[in-house]
């Protein structure tokens, strides 16, 4: 898979990606709905990631977890600060659409504290109850896996749920 636009190009990440992923979400971690990963956990879940390069550079990471053969959920979606609003995170989104489809998913949701930027894509506000509870609780699991610091704007945050229709 790999998408091209201008110099960027989306391809899945591999265990070179690790580091460049880590720090990424570490640059957006001003941002309290991403989510902070371990590199143990960014390297057990490598599979699950794309990342967007340009000139060589890790510029952006997404990833697309499947929860069960139907149900995926699209997240870690981060761009380097300095090249925000270059169309980075449209290209990483999609990727993830694109994998979401070719890998059967017919329930492909997130949650985010960003609905206006996600409904772009077609991703339409529902409920945290339509998920299996298995779901649920491992996403407040992730909470705790965060830094103290990070526990209380990740579970009072005004994170919305949302999937394609
Ligand atoms: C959200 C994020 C991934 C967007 O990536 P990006 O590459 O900057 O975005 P794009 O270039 O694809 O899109 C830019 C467009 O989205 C709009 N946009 C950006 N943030 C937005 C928001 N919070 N709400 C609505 N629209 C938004 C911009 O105004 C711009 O609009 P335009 O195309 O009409 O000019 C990026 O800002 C980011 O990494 N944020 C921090 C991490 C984060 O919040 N991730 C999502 C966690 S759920």
């Amino acid at each position: 898979m790999e998408t091209r636009f201008e110099q960027v190009a989306v391809r899945r990440a591999t265990e070179a990606d690790v580091e460049a992923i880590q720090r990424v979400l570490a640059a957006n971690a001003a941002d309290t709905s991403l989510f902070q990963q371990s590199s143990g956990r960014i390297r057990r879940n490598l599979d699950d990631f794309v990342v967007a390069v340009e000139a060589g550079q890790q510029v952006g990471c997404a990833a697309l977890q499947r929860h069960t053969r139907t149900n995926a959920e699209i997240l870690a979606v981060a761009v380097d600060p300095y090249a925000h609003g270059r169309g980075v995170g449209a290209m990483l989104v999609r990727a993830c659409m694109t994998e979401a489809g070719i890998a059967g998913a017919t329930f492909v949701w997130l949650a985010t504290e960003k609905p206006d930027y996600f409904a772009r894509f077609g991703f339409r506000r529902m409920s945290k109850w339509r998920l299996p509870l298995r779901v649920v609780l491992h996403k407040l699991w992730l909470v705790f896996e965060q830094p103290a610091s990070r526990w209380l704007p990740a579970l009072y945050g005004r994170h919305t749920f949302m999937r394609l229709p």
